[in-house]
């Protein structure tokens, strides 16, 4: 199974255009999911803002050959690495989540462009890495789901409880789950389920793309853009004069943020995308 190409069986039933058109679909999700996540959220307008406001308390200027270096700490600590994780079992899960998704995702696209056929075959390693990032997303996400999320490890609530802000982890879930079953069920050739498990997979694919909007997609966007910018106003010294972590108590947050509630609480309520019922500092 970690061998064969899934999509080069599946040609014989589905039309090549058919399979490149459902990828170019779900990246139109995404870009658009996101562009209105960010208006709807006004992040940008919050991002720019904070630059303004971070540039009048800056102590010095930072260049551009050192917001290029920023930039590349940032991809290699927060991004690559999962930096901003303080809790080790936290941080390998979204490793294994993250790193299992793009592994995924991306061999998914070029096993559809570039080896859509059995007269295209594709290199052994394509295969196995679209398995082995399909089975890391698995891993990292169901750690996650059923026993390091805050509501199940901190709060004790149960992992069967679901609301809305579960809905990237679960279509991720759903999206793995449901390729590694049918491309098993194809290659030892359960005819029946395969075809079950195929409609499954693309259907929890476009939840996943399509639910942008509504889930923590565009955390994967929002918080490197994050990072960089609260890596700058440590380099520029304009750090010190805003609060450390956005502490929703903090009236100076609340005079930045004037229509997000102030919350004295020990678990602020969701704040919709990309704000977990977490404690305001680590992760
Ligand atoms: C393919 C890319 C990524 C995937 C699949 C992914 C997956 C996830 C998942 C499943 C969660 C838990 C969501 C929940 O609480 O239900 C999460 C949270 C988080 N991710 Fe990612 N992530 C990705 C990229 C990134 C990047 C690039 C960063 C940072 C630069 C990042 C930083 C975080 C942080 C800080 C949290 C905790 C958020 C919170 O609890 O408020 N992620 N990620």
């Amino acid at each position: 199974m970690f061998l064969s190409n899934p999509f080069a069986e599946l040609s014989a039933q589905i039309p090549v255009a058919v399979m490149q058109g459902y990828i170019v679909l779900m990246v139109a999700f995404v870009v658009i999911g996101t562009i209105l996540d960010m208006m709807h959220k006004k992040s940008a307008k919050y991002f720019f803002l904070n630059a303004e406001k971070a540039k009048k308390n800056a102590k010095r200027e930072v260049g551009a050959g050192e917001k290029i270096a920023i930039a590349t700490k940032v991809l290699v600590v927060e991004v690559a690495t999962s930096g901003e994780f303080k809790n080790v079992k936290r941080r390998l899960s979204h490793l294994l989540t993250m790193w299992g998704t793009v592994v995924f995702v991306a061999t998914t696209a070029i096993l559809i462009f570039k080896y859509p056929t059995p007269a295209t075959p594709a290199p052994a390693i394509l295969p196995q890495l679209w398995h082995i990032g399909a089975l890391m997303l698995a891993v990292g996400g169901y750690w996650f789901w059923f026993s390091i999320r805050v509501d199940v490890s901190a709060e004790g609530l149960p992992w069967y409880r679901v609301e809305r802000a579960d809905l990237f982890i679960l279509s991720l879930l759903a999206t793995s789950t449901f390729a590694l079953i049918w491309s098993y069920t194809q290659f030892n050739g359960i005819a029946g389920w395969s075809t079950l498990f195929l409609i499954l997979f693309a259907a929890s694919g476009v939840v996943l793309f399509g639910g942008v909007y509504w889930s923590k997609f565009a955390h994967m966007f929002f918080k490197p853009a994050a990072a960089f910018q609260k890596r700058v106003t440590v380099a520029d010294g304009s750090r010190e004069s805003l609060p450390p972590d956005y502490d929703l108590s903090s009236p100076e947050v609340h005079k930045l943020f004037p229509d997000v509630p102030m919350y004295m609480g020990k678990n602020p309520p969701n704040m919709g995308k990309g704000i977990r019922r977490e404690p305001a500092k680590h992760y």
